[in-house]
């Protein structure tokens, strides 16, 4: 009986230092990230605000995947940015708008090809925020002129 609690009291030992362990990682985790958001901080501070949404918009449309049907100069499977761009500025369209699911597609208008493209608005588009759209389309503008 007693070999058996000291088994036990060791086993409890080993289990706390584990845990203790687990906490400092995570300590170090949580310190690492705040040490680059405090750089990420100042490098922003330099930049525009303006760079700073391009350079938001670029990383979404790569992340977002948007970047799997959408490419600079070339059809992919949707329209190129340079031809969505020459359509919005042409019928002064706005692509926020589009993306919301507030405006009819006016780049391609094919039902099929609008089909695939609602698939995404209404999968994932609609979860982002005002701002995440506001950067991707000042990204596709930027890149597509
Ligand atoms: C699975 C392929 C696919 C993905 C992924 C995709 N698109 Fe599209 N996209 C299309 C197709 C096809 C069209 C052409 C139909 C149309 O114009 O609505 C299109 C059209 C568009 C248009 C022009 C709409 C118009 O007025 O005709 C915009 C703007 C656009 N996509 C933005 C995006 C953005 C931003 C993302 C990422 C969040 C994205 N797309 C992801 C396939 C895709």
């Amino acid at each position: 009986m007693k070999k058996l609690s000291i088994l036990f009291i060791a086993l409890a030992m080993i289990a706390t230092s584990c845990g203790d362990k687990k906490k400092e990682d995570v300590k170090k985790d949580v310190e690492q990230v705040n040490e680059e958001v405090v750089k990420e901080s100042t490098t922003t501070d330099t930049a525009s605000d303006k760079d700073t949404q391009l350079a938001m918009g670029k990383k979404l449309f790569t992340d977002k995947t948007c970047t799997t049907c959408h490419a600079l100069d070339t059809k992919v499977i949707g329209p190129s940015l340079k031809d969505i761009v020459k359509i919005y500025d042409e019928k002064s369209g706005n692509i926020v708008k589009f993306l919301k699911g507030n405006a009819d597609a006016i780049v391609d208008t094919d039902p099929g090809q609008v089909a695939i493209m609602k698939a995404n608005l209404d999968g994932f588009v609609k979860d982002m925020s005002a701002e995440e759209l506001q950067a991707l389309s000042a990204y596709m503008r930027d890149a597509g002129k």
